[in-house]
């Protein structure tokens, strides 16, 4: 599908984004092996979630999708599918399940799309097979398809060689089913919504400074109530911040401190937003968030703030090319294995617009005070690329267009309505 986006006059209201994506696989996940049932609310209904939803269903856990984003989740034994379980083009679903199939007594097969069949693995299976899962994938045991054969793990002290919540996360998993502790040490700190909500469901699992230990655990269900989702709510951030008449206000979004490097990043860079009706829902902190059209500065990132806006790089990139001087971004090579290579790609479509932008091994350099003209561009089939291009349109000359626009849906299914909503209607046009 190509999405048609024209400069917008002006950008105003207010949006309500999504469910947290790594909140609600979580949710999900967890309470499908807890004891007793839990509901989730506002749950993120977008296509990655929906495959955690249908690999679950398929080891035999009664999950009923309910209107108003809401889902309920009965705990179970899992049982063997009969058939291969579809990650779709989620790399949580695939990391964080094979975790957990690797305690499993059965066998399993996971696969997902061609970009996730092109991601690595190896970091997943590394580790769980010293725990003592058996793993076997394509590519000398490196890509998927897995295949999982589970059952007797013992704890393992494990020093995390990337930080990756992801990988972080299934070796916690794998640890509640296994004999002793598991000790896992991260060097900079990832999201962490895995022991929150672990610790919420009553599991043995302490963090002391870098180091997480968990040992074999029940669970029990526990309902929650997802936050907005701080990535989804980046693309208006710096829509808010770069398009020169906006004001806009994010309702109920999550602002878990490993999650927040975004907002860091732009006070650093001088927008002017505010953070109001601060709460805590079930020990992840949400708030509304107003943000107006600010003259950015340049800014240099690198180092462990990298793991907290990991998602939002790209969207760092496109407001860096409105900005006065050079931003550089720095150890971010992890984005080279996302959904596409974000690195390259990034600087693929943004120089379409006439930004002067540099690719770097780990990152880029991007040079500030540019006007943007529309383009023709490509999402790659990567759903964070499709809406960062979507931004850039909005604020480019003319009227720019974006091919394979569907993969939006992966993350966020009503991107389309709400930037038509804060914008005029005028501006989207779908073919
Ligand atoms: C996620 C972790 C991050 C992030 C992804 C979601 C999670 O990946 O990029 O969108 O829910 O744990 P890595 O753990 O591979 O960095």
């Amino acid at each position: 599908m190509i999405q048609r986006v024209t400069c917008a006059k002006k950008l105003e209201g207010e949006i309500e984004v999504p469910g947290d994506k790594s909140i609600s696989h979580r949710a999900v996940i967890l309470n499908s092996i807890a004891s007793g049932s839990a509901r989730i609310g506002n749950f993120a209904q977008s296509e990655d979630c929906l495959s955690t939803v249908n690999c679950l269903q398929k080891l035999g856990v009664p999950i009923e999708v309910c209107g108003d984003n809401n889902i309920l989740v009965k705990g179970t034994q899992l049982t063997e599918a009969e058939d291969i379980l579809d990650a779709g083009n989620s790399g949580t679903t695939m990391r964080l399940l094979t975790g957990l199939l690797s305690a499993q007594p059965f066998l399993s097969v996971i696969s997902g799309d061609a970009s996730l069949r092109s991601r690595p693995m190896s970091r997943i299976i590394n580790p769980l097979r010293l725990m003592g899962a058996q793993i076997w994938g394509r590519d000398n045991d490196s890509k998927a398809p897995l295949v999982i054969k589970g059952g007797g793990l013992k704890g393992i002290e494990y020093d995390l060689p990337i930080a990756s919540a992801q990988l972080k996360s299934a070796l916690l998993i794998a640890g509640l089913y296994a004999n002793g502790k598991t000790v896992v040490i991260e060097r900079m700190a990832s999201r962490d919504h895995t022991e929150r909500m672990l610790k919420a469901m009553g599991a043995s699992i302490e963090t002391t400074g870098n180091e997480i230990r968990v040992s074999s655990s029940t669970l029990k269900a526990l309902d929650v109530i997802v936050p907005g989702d701080i990535s989804a709510a980046a693309f208006w951030l710096v829509a808010g911040t770069i398009h020169p008449a906006a004001k806009l206000m994010l309702k109920n979004v999550g602002i878990n401190r490993t999650r927040n490097g975004i907002l860091d990043v732009l006070q650093l860079m001088g927008a002017k937003f505010e953070i109001g009706n601060q709460n805590d829902i079930g020990g992840e902190f949400v708030a509304d968030i107003v943000i107006e059209t600010s003259s950015l500065r340049g800014v240099s990132i690198g180092g462990d703030i990298i793991p907290r806006l990991i998602d939002e790089i790209p969207l760092v990139a496109l407001a860096g090319s409105v900005a006065e001087g050079e931003t550089i971004v720095r150890d971010a090579q992890e984005l080279r294995v996302k959904e596409s290579d974000r690195i390259a790609m990034t600087v693929k479509e943004l120089s379409k617009f006439g930004i002067v932008i540099e690719e770097l091994p780990d990152g880029m350099i991007i040079r500030g005070g540019r006007k943007l003209h529309a383009a023709e561009c490509d999402s790659h089939g990567d759903h964070r690329l499709a809406m960062m291009l979507a931004i850039a349109g909005l604020i480019a000359q003319g009227g720019t267009s974006i091919d394979n626009a569907e993969a939006a849906d992966v993350s966020y299914s009503g991107f389309w309505q709400d930037l038509a909503s804060v914008s005029c209607k005028e501006n989207i046009v779908e073919h």
